[in-house]
């Protein structure tokens, strides 16, 4: 699978252990990039640290749950998906900021949508923290809605759940409010 438009060389496959080291990257550049002006050094300290470490990768890896956008051998975009309760989340999409907005993101969404259908989820739920308005206007773009917030906490932001419709039908939104931060292992 191609990405669209003139990014024909970047291929869209599911992420081998092969990858590891591009991914971390993927994570690490984009991470600084995208947070330090929003949440400022220390939270992006701390998420390199929880969630972008081999040990926090690999497992996603495992079960065939990671995707990269493969530019002739380079990772420059992954996703990362999984389950929490009943619910499909994507945990994970990062597209490094050289490569942004080649319409990478939207190819790895698309296979993530495929594969949430195929493995029979009516939604596909998705995060974004507060002050990062351009993830925010991607995922309404790409036929997200926005669902609830989640209190940060500690001086952490914000962040934004949004739900996306796989079904075709009307979808259940919880009301607006707080919820408690839960742990996930695969951000
Ligand atoms: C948010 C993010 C994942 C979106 O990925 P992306 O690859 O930049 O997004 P895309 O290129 O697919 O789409 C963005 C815009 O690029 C342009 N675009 C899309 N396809 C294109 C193509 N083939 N050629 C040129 N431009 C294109 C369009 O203007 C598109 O806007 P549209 O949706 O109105 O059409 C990416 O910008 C990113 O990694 N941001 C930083 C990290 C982040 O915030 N991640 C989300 C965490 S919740």
């Amino acid at each position: 699978m191609s990405a669209g438009g003139n990014e024909g060389a970047v291929v869209i496959r599911t992420a081998t252990g092969d990858d590891l080291d591009g991914i971390v990257r993927v994570g690490h550049e984009t991470w600084r990039a995208t947070y330090e002006p929003i949440a400022g050094p220390e939270y992006v300290q701390m998420g390199l640290a929880k969630w972008w470490t081999a040990d926090a990768v690999i497992p996603g890896i495992r079960v065939g749950r990671t995707l990269v956008a493969d530019d002739g051998g380079t990772v420059v975009g992954m996703a990362s998906y999984g389950s929490q309760d009943d619910e499909l989340v994507l945990w994970k999409l990062y597209i490094l900021p050289d490569h942004q907005g080649r319409g990478i993101g939207r190819s790895l969404l698309d296979e993530v949508v495929a594969r949430a259908s195929q493995l029979g989820h009516a939604e596909l739920h998705v995060s974004y923290i507060e002050g990062n308005d351009q993830a925010g206007r991607f995922y309404e773009r790409n036929g997200f809605r926005q669902a609830h917030r989640e209190a940060g906490g500690s001086g952490l932001p914000d962040e934004i759940w949004l739900v996306k419709d796989l079904s075709g039908g009307d979808v259940a939104l919880p009301a607006d409010g707080a919820v408690a931060r839960e742990e996930r292992g695969t951000r």
